[in-house]
């Protein structure tokens, strides 16, 4: 059972989602209780007024926004991708995106350039990021209620950063679309099942059945819906925390790219901040190429295959007028790694003359299987790969920018150490996390402990 069942808007509509037309202001109704029984679906895709929607797949050419001969929201299309789910019915999928394109965007242009001057700040060692939030973010009220731990807790860190590290600390969630997850395999097994994987509740649920596996295009539209609420909340609990997620569902992300006449560009307003993971960072892909047209500032994790010959064009791809703030690099090689693997990627950001902001990603190089096959991240690894990358940045006369966490704001035991959970056995007390394991309380402050004392030394 998840939480965004109980959401309002779809218990009244159990079966059937209706919303207003946003253009014509009647309704039409998403028949999701039979999406099996294609014949009896209404929705979108057969809305009599479809011209009333701005179809994502029609905006270059419907809108009278600028954009490139090599660049439009939807021009990622034609380029190879990486880690899309297997949707069963492409049309549903469309139909479900040219619904999303007719609501209200969730970021305004104005907060969206102000964390660009912020980031600018900090890749130059006058500010300080501070990202956090969990692997994968939960639907519907449970999202809202973790949104506002999360703010309580990233608003606190950020002021103790900014006493600590004398510069100001800026706070940005994995919140309000951190909803689809890249996967390492295709299938897992689940007590002797092989399933499809979980992809984040964006695509599909962690049940272990194969139905719950099942990519449905309708969780855009919850996850829409969530985010809003998430950003609301986020608002209500006294502003100050931006919003990221990684940008990976592309279909999501265009119906929720505007643009802005005021000045002249295209916004993801989705979120302020977006990022590419690792998995997807391919110099000819669609991924990096839907990044690169975006006014926002955006961010890339970097892990250890990265060679400095990619880093740098990623650069060049991104960030070709060198604009401050506009690029942050997420290193996560994990704390074997990053002694080799780090200094050579600086040093080649730094000759080719990009400015962009490096920060720690301490947590996703450093996850292994604990008893049991569970997924868990010792606060050893953390910390020495924490450690190691302050080092490699002061040695290249770089501050770093920020720290990037994995974090429940809550008592969870996903993660080994501290006295909370002082060995592997103590992981099942417990262990919520929808994906990755993240710090409970203890452990991030003890993260942090790790990370200022390594900043003064
Ligand atoms: C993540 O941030 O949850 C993630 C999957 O990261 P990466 O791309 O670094 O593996
Ligand atoms: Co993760």
């Amino acid at each position: 059972m998840f939480a965004y069942w109980q959401e309002p808007f779809l218990v009244a509509l159990a079966g059937y989602r209706t919303w207003p037309c946003a253009n014509r202001g009647d309704a039409y109704t998403f028949r999701t209780g039979s999406r099996r029984q294609r014949g009896s679906r209404t929705g979108p895709a057969q809305c009599r007024g479809r011209d009333c929607m701005t179809s994502p797949r029609l905006l270059a050419r419907r809108s009278d926004a600028p954009t490139t001969d090599s660049w439009s929201p939807a021009s990622w299309r034609t380029l190879p991708i990486e880690q899309q789910p297997p949707w069963p019915d492409r049309d549903e999928l469309e139909a479900v995106a040219d619904y999303l394109h007719g609501l209200p965007a969730l970021t305004p242009a104005d907060e969206i350039l102000r964390l660009r001057e912020d980031l600018a700040k900090a890749s130059a060692g006058q500010a300080f990021l501070l990202q956090a939030g969990d692997c994968a973010e939960p639907l519907g009220l449970a999202a809202t209620a973790s949104a506002r731990m999360k703010h309580t807790v990233i608003a606190s860190l950020t002021a103790r950063l900014e006493r600590e590290l004398h510069r100001p600390a800026v706070g940005v969630g994995r919140l309000a679309g951190q909803f689809a997850k890249p996967r390492s395999e295709p299938f897992e097994s689940v007590n002797g099942q092989l399933l499809p994987a979980f992809r984040g509740l964006m695509v599909n649920e962690p049940d272990a059945s194969s139905q719950a596996r099942l990519p449905d295009p309708y969780r855009l539209l919850s996850c829409y819906y969530t985010a809003r609420q998430v950003v609301a909340e986020l608002a209500a609990a006294g502003g100050g925390v931006r919003t990221s997620h990684e940008v990976l569902i592309l279909e999501y992300e265009q119906a929720l790219t505007r643009y802005d006449e005021v000045t002249d560009q295209w916004f993801l307003r989705s979120t302020h901040l977006p990022w590419v993971g690792d998995r997807t960072r391919r110099l000819d892909g669609a991924h990096l190429h839907f990044l690169a047209g975006l006014a926002n500032p955006v961010a890339v994790k970097v892990g250890p295959t990265a060679t400095p010959e990619q880093v740098v064009q990623m650069c060049d791809l991104l960030d070709p007028h060198r604009l401050p703030g506009r690029l942050t690099l997420i290193s996560r090689m994990g704390h074997r790694h990053v002694t080799d693997h780090l200094p050579p990627l600086v040093r080649a950001v730094a000759d080719a003359g990009h400015a962009a902001g490096w920060v720690c990603d301490a947590m996703h190089g450093n996850t292994v299987r604990g008893a049991g096959g569970v997924k868990t991240r010792h606060l050893d690894a953390i910390v020495t790969e924490l450690t190691t990358f302050v080092e490699v940045l002061h040695s290249h006369g770089r501050e770093p920018a920020g720290l990037h966490l994995e974090l429940a704001a809550d008592d969870v035991t996903e993660c080994v150490g501290g006295v909370s959970v002082a060995d592997e056995s103590h992981l099942s007390r417990a262990y919520r996390s929808l994906c990755d394991p993240r710090l409970n309380n203890e452990q991030v402050e003890m993260v942090v402990d790790a990370f200022i004392a390594a900043m003064h030394r």
